[in-house]
């Protein structure tokens, strides 16, 4: 049975809460683990992912450059390891952006790295917050078998 996964949205009040809308985007089945789907909801393109059983949604418009960032592929990335040694995980969970390669985790919109802290030719390093860059989410509920997006 899948499990329900609550994405990121910070409300201020009950009544927020209340005014997002469900939008029924498809059944559970029609998206399995590894799949995407985006759909346009209140105006906006939302892509929308099963990732091992758990769905994640997140805006389509990379905050680099607004490219198509749910049209990316997901992909793993290069785990913390000791030197000499070369660690790949989280297979799946990171989505690159298919204009310029930006990558975010598809779970929390957070991107993997800053440009401004990590370039090729640099003499000067400096370590940035990402805070700042994220993409937005969406809840996205499973109920009696269909996948339900709230915006
Ligand atoms: S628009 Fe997404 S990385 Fe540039």
């Amino acid at each position: 049975m899948p499990r329900l996964t609550r994405r990121r949205r910070t409300l201020g009040s009950a009544e927020e809460d209340e005014r997002m809308a469900r939008h029924v985007i498809g059944t559970v089945e029609e998206l399995p683990p590894g799949q995407r789907k985006i759909v346009e909801v209140e105006g906006l393109s939302i892509g929308v992912f099963n990732v091992g059983g758990n769905f994640y949604a997140l805006k389509n418009r990379c905050p680099h450059q607004g490219g198509p960032l749910c049209m990316g592929s997901l992909k793993g990335t290069a785990l913390p390891s000791p030197p000499g040694e070369y660690r790949w995980g989280r297979e799946g969970e990171i989505l690159r952006c298919p204009w310029h390669g930006w990558e975010f985790d598809v779970r929390t919109g957070r991107s993997l790295w800053s440009p401004d802290g990590c370039r090729v030719r640099a003499y000067e390093v400096t370590i940035e917050s990402e805070d700042g860059v994220a993409v937005e989410t969406y809840p996205v509920t499973v109920e009696r078998g269909r996948v339900v997006l709230h915006v």
